[in-house]
């Protein structure tokens, strides 16, 4: 029986399909809901035919090199993939694997719980009254900003992107967007959507929203200068990677007013917060939570099963991200 190393407690949903084909004592999974320390990874993946991975765990060449050479693949739990070195594992032929499309709705129901939280300015009002501070309504008390109507700019329209589009249309809220490719003019007919440069997006969104992936290309694609470019009545929501926003820039842009807020689901070194990101009472901040539902980590974590076992029964995995190496 192949052995598969999963990295931290997964949903039952997962585990039961890996176990039910390889057999309880196949499936070793590391007994920590915390990110295993890179040690135990590098000795844990010692000969393993399988690796269930999650997005915290970096996978590179010494993580390669320490598995050897029977390794057949890795599945990641996550749509985005940019803990892996891809490369690496494609000189390898080790098939990479990730969990699209599950987690779509789900993000961009998080996101618009992000983009109202941010405009109503619900966290910071509910810590006022949970702290006992209300002395009763005020006309000017917590006035945050209206959503409906208001321009959405949307950086990256895949499917994420698009979903948030789509529940943007119940806040009459026009959309801008931003993308590699120009989306056919029936689909952004149905999204309400005009594609733009990200000058335009910059200058007329009043929320902007970021769903590309990180890459190389995109990192630190929001600094200084976009802040500067965006309307100073602007809201910032990302909720793809955190690396694709200069965090320290960005806690300089909320500080000195240059943007009215943000809301933040992902950062650039997490779990570490950029200094200052914390006390800023115009940025609603939540630990990595775009899929976190019941139901969106059962699928995610019985997909990443499901590839394993495809490739552990010579099949080609259904959701591989580098299939030249099939
Ligand atoms: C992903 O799948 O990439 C998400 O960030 C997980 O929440």
């Amino acid at each position: 029986m192949p052995r598969i190393f999963v990295t931290r407690r997964i949903p039952d949903a997962g585990l039961k399909i890996l176990k039910d084909a390889f057999g309880e004592g196949s499936v070793d999974v590391y007994p920590s809901d915390d990110m295993i320390p890179r040690k135990d990874l590098l000795s844990k993946v010692r000969g393993i035919d399988g690796i269930f991975l999650i997005l915290t765990e970096t996978m590179d060449a010494e993580v390669f090199d320490a598995a050897g050479d029977q390794l057949k693949i890795v599945a990641n739990m996550a749509v985005g993939f940019n803990n892996i070195d891809v490369a690496e594992a494609t000189k390898r032929g080790i098939p990479i694997t990730n969990t699209p499309g599950v987690l779509t709705d789900t993000t961009a129901d998080l996101t618009f719980a992000l983009l109202l939280a941010a405009a109503r300015r619900i966290p910071e009002s509910e810590v006022f009254l949970r702290d006992g501070q209300w002395k009763g309504w005020g006309p000017l008390q917590f006035l945050g900003t209206d959503v409906h109507g208001k321009t959405l700019g949307i950086y990256g329209m895949g499917r994420i992107g698009q979903a948030v589009a789509l529940r943007a249309k119940g806040f009459g809220m026009p959309i801008l967007y931003t993308n590699r490719n120009q989306l056919d003019s029936a689909l952004e007919s149905e999204l309400n959507a005009t594609y733009v440069d990200k000058a335009t997006l910059l200058k007329e969104s009043d929320f902007l929203s970021i769903h590309c992936p990180f890459n190389e290309e995109t990192k630190h694609s929001f600094g200084a200068q976009d802040f500067a470019a965006m309307k100073d009545s602007a809201y910032l929501i990302n909720t793809s990677r955190g690396p694709v926003v200069d965090e320290a820039a960005l806690v300089h842009a909320l500080n000195s007013k240059i943007i009215r807020g943000a809301a933040l689901d992902v950062f650039e070194e997490e779990p570490k917060l950029t200094r200052g990101l914390d006390q800023c009472p115009n940025a609603v901040i939540i630990p990595h939570l775009g899929s976190a539902t019941l139901e969106t980590r059962g699928k995610m974590a019985s997909i990443a099963a499901v590839n394993i076992v495809a490739r552990m029964n010579g099949e080609t995995p259904p959701n591989c991200v580098n299939p030249e190496v099939l």
